[in-house]
């Protein structure tokens, strides 16, 4: 296949006249050298500026996923939405005009604040978020929030409840104790964290600053299908594992924190949302980067932020937003899941998933085999049919099946069809 390498002064350009699947292999010359560089190069319309409020159904529309990719169930960092990553390739290079990668711009020039204005702008829209929530872009992972939460919210004596539900809750709340007085007010660890229990019977402590939860325990597969209202108001939520893959009302919540490498990016940013009237009250222990005035002052811009993430975010949400909000990215959740949940229960006890009926996830969905002594052969198999990342955590066992909003339905469907043939074979 003829492909035209031009180089200018400071660019050199892939030209694919035949927009198809290219192969260039030792490519030398200009700027470049890239001897192992495979481009495979689809037509995309692309918007000029991050402000377009384009939804991606232009570009989406047109990219098949590969076959060269996987069907990957891992936890996270987890799968991305094919045509968006498609679009980052598209736009890696140079972005839109500038000149430049998203990865190269200074942070404070007006390309990259446009990104992360955007970035902020859909996900108000896509949560409704209203303007007394501050939406902060930051580091560090969910695990820091375990920290900075109480620093931010708390003075060192003060007491705070816990609703402990699985792995992340407890970690958590560990945390929790070298900056404030934390109380586990109920633990699902007796029950292998399997359960979410009634808010009815639920003994609040009288004075606790906030109560936290984690919405979707990742690891034990246990999700919080409402919410209580806490005592003093202050509902704190670790939505790392089900940030946008369904409406939630903000208002509810004095704190929504998650890592967006499950639903909404890659690893390396984390998003905060928090009442505005819960901030400058810091322990003066605090360090500046864990201040969230700091964040709210500086738009998340007080240090380089995590830019490139934020931009792959911005790209997810405006892909949300195209897909009809997150009403009907829910419905898809809710069908895969069921899928996949039906299939557990209808095979006879071959498969089983321990979590309460109830309060399972709609996101990771963890389950035995009956027959412990095929479960490696399973994972081999299935990973030989290309669907990957299915062992499930090291600390329960077993199998577990991931299916964020960008895992397509065709995934579960697979996945599924290979769970009833494994099992004919293996009864
Ligand atoms: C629910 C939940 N909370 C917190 C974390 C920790 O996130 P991070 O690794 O971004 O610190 C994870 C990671 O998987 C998680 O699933």
């Amino acid at each position: 296949m003829a492909a035209k390498l031009t180089s200018t002064s400071n660019s050199v350009l892939l030209q694919n006249p035949n927009r198809n699947h290219l192969s260039v292999p030792n490519v030398t010359s200009g700027a470049a050298s890239f001897p192992h560089f495979t481009a495979k190069i689809k037509p995309f319309s692309i918007r000029c500026a991050a402000t377009s409020t384009a939804p991606t159904t232009s570009f989406q529309a047109q990219i098949q996923d590969s076959d060269d990719r996987v069907f990957n169930f891992a936890a996270g960092p987890a799968t991305l939405p094919a045509h968006v990553i498609k679009k980052a390739q598209d736009e890696l290079y140079e972005w839109r005009g500038s000149g430049m990668s998203v990865m190269e711009m200074s942070h404070r020039g007006k390309e990259f604040l446009s990104i992360i204005q955007k970035a902020e702008s859909d996900l108000r829209t896509l949560l409704n978020i209203p303007e007394d929530y501050a939406v902060l872009f930051l580091q560090g992972g969910a695990t820091t929030q375990f920290a900075a939460i109480p620093l931010n919210l708390c003075k060192p004596d003060d007491p705070v409840d816990y609703l402990v539900t699985g792995s992340w809750g407890d970690k958590a709340f560990k945390e929790a104790q070298k900056y404030c007085k934390p109380k586990v007010i109920w633990s699902g660890k007796s029950e292998k964290y399997t359960k979410i229990p009634s808010f009815d019977g639920l003994e609040q402590s009288p004075d606790a600053k906030y109560f936290h939860i984690c919405a979707n325990e990742t690891i034990h597969g246990v999700e919080f299908k409402d919410y209580l209202t806490p005592r003093n108001g202050i509902l704190i939520a670790d939505m790392s594992s089900n940030f946008c893959s369904k409406p939630v009302d903000v208002t509810k919540f004095g704190l929504i924190y998650a890592g967006a490498q499950k639903n909404v990016g890659p690893c390396g940013v984390t998003i905060v949302i928090v009442r505005k009237g819960l901030i400058g009250n810091a322990q003066a222990i605090t360090p500046v980067m864990l201040d969230y005035k700091t964040h709210v002052d500086n738009n998340s811009l007080y240090n380089t932020p995590p830019s490139f993430c934020i931009y792959m975010c911005g790209l997810v949400f405006e892909d949300l937003l195209a897909q009809g909000g997150l009403k009907e990215v829910e419905k898809k959740n809710k069908k895969k899941a069921e899928l996949l949940y039906n299939a557990i229960d209808e095979s006879n006890g071959f498969y089983r998933c321990p979590v309460d009926r109830s309060v399972r996830s709609l996101m990771n969905v963890p389950f035995t085999l009956e027959r412990s002594d095929v479960e490696a052969e399973f994972i081999k198999e299935a990973a030989k049919e290309k669907m990957v990342q299915l062992k499930g955590h090291r600390s329960v066992g077993g199998m577990r099946a991931s299916i964020y909003n960008a895992m397509p339905l065709a995934g579960v469907e697979k996945l599924v069809a290979f769970m009833k043939d494994f099992q004919a074979r293996h009864t």
